[in-house]
């Protein structure tokens, strides 16, 4: 008999990302599973969720009964991320073939839930910020680092404080330890994840010399080997001038930052509690701008938040003209349960909501139209990470745009010039120069 198997589906953001693949790492080197693609040959079926808005909950539901039809007999199923975290029981109850529930704060336990049946371990004050998982990465060019684990912003809108509990800073030593190790090994591009990471250092677990995301940031680019430094999410009210100029001083912080405007009506901004106003984000992305050229900037934005009105909309609009953002994540506003939003009077219908959001995406549009035009011609440095159909190599620049050139495997993990011969909205193609 071969070795047991599991199959893995992730969703939502880059957080779940690294949280399946710290599970994968439990699995394989302590509990000797192998992965597989195919979910009939599984032995374990695991779905990493996501809560920030209500649609995957509902798809959650279906897709996991689909997983049970199809499962090979005896097979497990578990769910995992931030639904499992809010839901809990509930999952076992609506679903009562799921096997165990594991909370986004309780990815270390996965090997410990395996075997107690109808486990459910959803506990948000766990902390496993200093927990040693197992090494893997699903790309052997880029490591996502973790740097926090919880968020302590309490945005009225956002569920994710009460699925990933409160802020804790992972020691320093344990990230720049992590990042060398995997820059040594060939992942010279490092990722570090947070849900607020210029909040770095505001509590830790046990006794931490002081140490801000601008030290941290510093420390990882001392690691001779790392080349790239990524970071996501940051939040604008965090974006001190010495954060700034450090993000402009350090040639190895990639130039594309996100700033999540969410709202441009100070009004609204402040029924969010996002602590800063309109005028803030334009200073702060005009600054940036200023300091930073050729920065991409990218953002989140979400239209029909409770009370937003026509004018309240006409701000965002504003703000979207002022910075021309180089990429937007756009959303209608979603009720979420254990959030101060959820109760809130005057909704916005959802067809005003629809609306809205289609013309503040056909707006972006436009925008990614005009800037288009002035990319062909660019010389930019793409890091090559990954292999495309068709004879294609697809890395990134500097400050993120996705370009493709003919080639093959001998260009990954290499940096390389590249002019930009072809511009599309969201991704390039080019040829290298070289
Ligand atoms: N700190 C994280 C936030 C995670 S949620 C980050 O900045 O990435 C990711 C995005 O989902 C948020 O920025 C917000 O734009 C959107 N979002 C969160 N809650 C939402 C809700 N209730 N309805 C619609 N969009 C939401
Ligand atoms: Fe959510 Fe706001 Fe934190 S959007 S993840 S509560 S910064």
């Amino acid at each position: 008999m071969g070795a047991k198997k599991f199959y893995i589906e992730t969703l939502g953001c880059a957080m779940n990302v690294r949280d399946s693949e710290h599970m994968v790492a439990e699995l394989t080197q302590k509990e000797g599973y192998e992965p597989t693609d195919t979910l009939e040959e599984a032995d374990l079926i695991l779905i990493n969720t996501c809560s920030v808005r209500e649609k995957p909950v509902h798809k959650l539901f279906s897709e996991i009964g689909v997983f049970n039809k199809r499962k090979k007999e005896g097979a497990k199923i578990g769910v995992c991320g931030c639904t499992a975290s809010h839901l809990g029981e509930e999952i076992i109850r609506r679903a009562p073939f799921v096997d165990f529930v594991l909370g986004a704060r309780n990815v270390s336990k996965i090997t410990q839930v395996l075997h107690k049946p109808k486990a459910v371990e959803v506990d948000i004050d766990y902390d496993e910020s200093q927990y040693a998982f197992g090494e893997f990465r699903a790309s052997p060019y880029k490591a996502y680092v973790n740097i926090s684990i919880g968020c302590d912003k309490q945005c009225t809108f956002c569920i994710v404080p009460h699925t990933r509990g409160e802020e804790i800073s992972i020691p320093a030593e344990l990230i720049v330890r992590e990042a060398k190790r995997a820059a040594e090994s060939g992942a010279k591009e490092i990722f570090l994840l947070g849900q607020n990471v210029n909040n770095y250092g505001r509590r830790f677990s046990g006794e931490h010399p002081k140490t801000t995301f601008t030290d941290l940031l510093k420390m990882v680019s001392e690691i001779e080997a790392v080349e790239r430094i990524r970071f996501t999410s940051p939040h604008p009210l965090h974006m001190d001038d010495a954060f700034l100029e450090e993000f402009a001083r350090n040639p190895k912080i990639c130039k594309s930052m996100h700033m999540p405007l969410q709202s441009g009506s100070t009004r609204i901004l402040k029924a969010m509690k996002r602590g800063y106003t309109k005028e803030w984000f334009l200073e702060r992305a005009a600054k940036l701008r200023e300091m930073v050229p050729g920065v991409s900037i990218s953002t989140d934005i979400i239209v029909a938040f409770p009370g937003e009105t026509e004018e309240d909309f006409e701000d965002t609009m504003d703000v979207l003209e002022k910075v021309r953002f180089e990429q937007l994540f756009s959303f209608k506003y979603s009720p979420r349960p254990l959030t101060p939003a959820q109760h809130y009077e005057n909704r916005v219908p959802d067809d005003i909501g629809s609306a809205r959001l289609k013309r503040l995406q056909e707006r972006h549009g436009e925008i990614l139209d005009e800037l288009k035009a002035k990319r062909v011609g660019e010389v930019h440095r793409v890091y090559f990470e990954e292999l495309r159909p068709g004879g294609m190599v697809a890395g990134r620049t500097d400050n993120n745009m996705l370009v493709s050139v003919e080639g093959s495997e001998e260009l990954l993990g290499r940096t390389l010039s590249v002019e930009i011969t072809e511009a599309g909205r969201t991704a390039h193609r080019g040829r290298v120069v070289a």
